[in-house]
């Protein structure tokens, strides 16, 4: 055993070490070399604890200077002389690893200072966006930056669906959305510049309040925004589903769409799949057109039907089932405000219990497959 011992910390012994602290760089605390030359080199001022009367090795308290010319399996401590009254601020160590920035972006910017533009800044101009079947529009801000803008309308789009799509997907760490906020404009600022046919349409569909206000959700613009027509494709279906493999190059878009699906199935939009509303730029998915979702859901029965295109899906992104377990409902209660009515909050409470207990039955019955 003593043996044993013996080699072990001659083992260790051998090992040169000339070592500084990495937290305190400037100090110098104990120097080990190796046994051999410098025979005579002066003892003094060092105090040598003899370990072994056999093995050579011992521990010597001294100056580094003489740590170098030593070749002994000493172990040089330096004396209480040469020992600083404190610890130095070390002048070279690495600068504290920086604190990882986790505010929400969208596409590289910052969703605070995207939204303190689109919510206040003055508008250049206003422009038609497209035809289709909602009135819309594309603003010009004062600064060339761009908004598309949905004005609260009769029929088939809510504004206060857009805004709350952003804000639930923001609860869900998503960052496909792109950020939106309310603003209100005069129907007449709106309307200015408008084609016949347009301000005619604005005159019978736009809700206008007693001041001649229309409230509106600014959504920030995504330039290269490219129609991907999913719903014309088949190719992601069987994807989505446990037992098949998924081709590789292919993850990333078949979590997209699944993340897709509890997306719209969460905030009742059931207009998804009837054409133009699958949309990507520089190859994300980006979800626009949210403007279907909430509204009336009398008995559940919208809940119910749209939990069948939910179920199109047997497998979610890890981190999305998470946070769906994790959504702080209370907080987004407060954040969606007025942007839904209590019994569209109810009809929202009903979809996440039952994406939860889908999600759960995914894990129990696919424990490996369900989740991606
Ligand atoms: N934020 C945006 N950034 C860039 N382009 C947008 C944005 N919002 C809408 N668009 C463009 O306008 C088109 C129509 O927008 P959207 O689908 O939201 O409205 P809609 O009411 O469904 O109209 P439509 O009936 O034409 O589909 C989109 O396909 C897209 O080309
Ligand atoms: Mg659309």
């Amino acid at each position: 055993m003593k043996l044993f011992r013996l080699i072990l910390l001659s083992l260790i012994c051998s090992l040169s070490v000339e070592g500084r602290s990495t937290s305190s760089p400037n100090v110098r605390t104990a120097y080990l070399h190796e046994s051999g030359g410098a025979a005579g080199s002066p003892q003094t001022n060092l105090a040598s604890l003899q370990v072994s009367g056999t093995s050579g090795l011992t521990m010597q308290l001294g100056p580094r200077s003489e740590a170098l010319l030593r070749r002994s399996h000493r172990l040089f401590v330096p004396p209480i002389s040469e020992l600083p009254p404190f610890e130095p601020s070390p002048t070279d160590v690495e600068p504290p690893p920086s604190v990882v920035d986790s505010r929400p972006r969208f596409r590289g910017e910052l969703d605070e200072e995207v939204l303190a533009k689109l919510c206040s800044l003055q508008v250049k101009s206003i422009r038609p966006l497209g035809g289709g079947s909602s009135i819309k529009l594309r603003v010009t801000f004062v600064d060339g930056s761009q908004a598309a803008v949905k004005p609260n309308q009769l029929r088939i789009t809510r504004y206060q669906a857009e805004v709350a799509a952003y804000k639930l997907s923001r609860a869900l760490g998503l960052a496909v959305v792109p950020p939106s906020c309310v603003r209100t404009f005069s129907k007449e600022a709106l309307q200015t510049g408008m084609p016949k046919d347009l301000r005619e349409r604005m005159d019978q569909e736009l809700v206008v309040d007693e001041h001649g206000n229309v409230k509106t959700a600014v959504i920030q613009w995504v330039s290269g925004l490219r129609n991907m027509k999913l719903e014309q494709a088949d190719w992601w279906r069987p994807l989505l589903k446990t037992g098949e493999p998924i081709p590789s190059g292919k993850h990333k878009r078949v979590a997209e769409i699944s993340t897709l699906l509890l997306f719209d199935y969460l905030l009742l939009n059931f207009d998804r799949w009837s054409g133009g509303n699958t949309t990507e730029a520089d190859g994300e998915m980006i979800y626009i057109d949210q403007g279907a979702g909430f509204g009336p859901d009398k008995k559940h029965g919208h809940s119910r039907l749209m939990l069948k295109t939910l179920k199109w899906s047997e497998r979610f992104p890890r981190h999305l089932a998470h946070s769906l377990f994790q959504l702080d409902l209370p907080a987004l209660r407060a954040d969606f405000g007025d942007l839904v009515t209590d019994e569209e909050w109810e009809s929202f409470l009903y979809r996440v219990e039952h994406a939860r207990a889908y999600l759960k039955s995914l894990k129990k019955q696919h424990p490996k497959d369900s989740l991606l």
